[in-house]
């Protein structure tokens, strides 16, 4: 019985990897195509091992995660629309400020240490009498675009917050390659997830374990980003929005807060149950959507979804537009749509959604995206024009919660209870259409959650996935054997009944068979002849 059960679950993880081998070969053939203005960078992917898986069971449910006693630090977040959110931060002593993008699908604190034309300044330890070096040097390749620094520690402050003031490590960063971005504004990067994806290993910790380990603030922190959805002719207006620290700020969000499941500690992986447009599912397998991992990051602009979803959607949506001209290219990214300011006609597009598995068995709670939400505004250049650009894409590292989602919702990283709460926010308030819950601003039964998730322990393991290849090949090597015999036994039973007729040369799967194997062949059939 446990042999046939173990050979037939290998059987299926065969499968699977051979699936996935010949899904991302599809991936790679299309994204050959190329694509105007990118800024988006994708996280390369990293072997991970060890990392703690959570059970739903341990997550609690209750509202109430504010503690009176604990302090909570208040950090402005600014940007560029579409060009990532930061925070200032204090670095050395006496501080030096900078602006450092939050990215919280990332976990290393990395600074420009030396002049770049796309940052206005730069970190100088020298200049810094707590500056402590190491030897280490740091490399973190993504997508698009990679950096080199040198792995130092420092005093690092929240300007807001003097005595938040910490010793943390601090990459500063010597060469990067299209990291930075001309007109970002900001010139470091603030990884905000656990050390299991930090480089160069997992045990350099990250700046929030440090401030958590040496003050007194919590194991949470909150974020609300805010992007104008027109801008129109003014160009000085930019992105905005808060990160409290250490806790949850009741006047950012309005209603209930839901949470999910922070299913391992390495970035903030949670589950989708589904996606859907204008209330009808996508109907996909459900693992589709979280395959390989689905993550809540505040460092990528877009919704980035797995390819197969992607097209789902995409085709779905070009079906629901209804009165209103959209170009295949629009939504492809690789053309804007630009309107006369305050004629965007929102109102014709469909609201998407997407769901995530709830904090109790077998629920889930629906997060609405507005299309004031996924059609983002994007500096086009047109005088008297608003222009936009999808903030959909395709990834093939996974489903990526980016801005375009966090928008909508007060996002809260709760650390100390393994979830990420979600609650609308109010920065969207002037809004046709705002984000919200749904149905009924509440969870809804959907049995199916426990069936979405992508086992990623398969992948992340590369001798299994060796060795699977391996038996794959060994396969591969043996089915000529077969097929010659097949073959052979196929030719000799014509041989038997039609003793004069060639006919068996004629048939199509033998025809690629080269001389070599023709007098292999006709050999074996001299052996075996004498069988029948
Ligand atoms: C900073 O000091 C003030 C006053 O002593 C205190 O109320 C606050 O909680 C401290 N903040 C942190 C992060 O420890
Ligand atoms: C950066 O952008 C500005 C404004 O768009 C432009 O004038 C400048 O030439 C750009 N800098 C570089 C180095 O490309
Ligand atoms: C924006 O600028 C254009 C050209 O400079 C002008 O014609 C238009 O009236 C302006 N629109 C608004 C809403 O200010």
């Amino acid at each position: 019985m446990t042999r046939i059960f173990i050979f037939e679950v290998n059987c299926l993880k065969l499968i699977i990897v051979f699936t996935s081998l010949i899904f991302l070969n599809g991936i790679e053939c299309y994204l050959s195509v190329p694509l105007k203005t990118v800024n988006e960078r994708e996280k390369s992917e990293e072997v991970v091992t060890q990392v703690q898986e959570i059970d739903r069971a341990v997550i609690p449910n209750d509202q109430d995660v504010l503690d009176a006693s604990k302090p909570l630090i208040k950090a402005n977040v600014g940007g560029k629309p579409g060009l990532g959110f930061y925070i200032e931060l204090g670095i050395g002593t006496p501080p030096q400020e900078l602006s450092i993008l939050v990215d919280t699908g990332s976990s290393n604190f990395a600074v420009a240490a030396a002049a770049h034309p796309f940052v206005t300044s730069y970190y100088e330890p020298h200049n810094s009498s707590t500056y402590e070096t190491t030897a280490v040097d740091v490399f973190v390749p993504y997508t698009q675009g990679e950096w080199h620094g040198r792995l130092g520690t420092d005093m690092v402050t929240i300007p807001s917050s003097p005595n938040s003031t910490v010793r943390a490590n601090i990459v500063g960063i010597y060469s990067s390659e299209k990291f930075f971005i001309n007109g970002s504004e900001w010139q470091g990067i603030l990884g905000m997830a656990y050390n299991s994806i930090a480089r160069p290993d997992s045990s350099v910790t990250p700046y929030f374990d440090s401030l958590v380990g040496g003050t007194t603030v919590s194991d949470i922190f909150s974020m609300q980003l805010c992007t104008p959805f027109s801008i129109g002719n003014n160009s000085s207006i930019d992105s905005s929005g808060s990160m409290t620290i250490g806790g949850i700020d009741p006047d950012l969000y309005d209603g209930k807060m839901f949470f999910t499941r922070i299913k391992r500690k390495w970035y903030y992986d949670v589950t989708v149950t589904d996606m859907g447009v204008n209330g009808h599912s996508l109907s996909l397998d459900c693992k589709e959507y979280n395959f390989d991992k689905s993550i809540v990051d505040s460092g990528t602009t877009d919704l980035r979804l797995p390819q197969k979803v992607y097209k789902k959607l995409m085709s779905t949506l070009a079906n629901q537009i209804e009165d209103v001209y959209v170009p295949d290219t629009f939504w492809k990214g690789t053309e804007l749509m630009c309107w006369d300011i305050g004629t965007v006609p929102f109102n014709r597009f469909p609201t998407v959604y997407l769901d995530l598995e709830g904090p109790e068995d077998d629920t889930s709670f629906r997060l609405t995206i507005p299309p004031e939400q996924y059609i983002r505004w994007v500096n086009g250049n047109e005088p008297g024009k608003d222009c936009y650009k999808t903030g959909f894409a395709s990834s093939t590292t996974g489903t990526v919660i980016g801005a375009v989602v966090m928008e909508g919702y007060y996002v809260v990283f709760d650390r100390q209870n393994n979830r990420v709460g979600f609650a609308v926010s109010k920065c969207a308030e002037n809004r046709v259409h705002r984000s919200k819950f749904s149905p009924d601003n509440d969870m809804f039964d959907d049995s199916n959650s426990k069936e979405c998730i992508y086992d990623t322990s398969d992948s992340d393991s590369v001798l299994v996935v060796i060795s699977y290849v391996l038996a794959g090949l060994c396969v591969l090597s043996v089915l000529p054997v077969f097929i010659l015999y097949g073959y052979h036994n196929l030719k000799n039973m014509f041989k038997k009944r039609m003793s004069d007729d060639h006919s068996t040369d004629g048939e199509p799967l033998h025809q690629p068979l080269d001389q070599t194997t023709e007098n292999r062949d006709d050999a074996i059939t001299d052996s075996q002849s004498q069988q029948w």
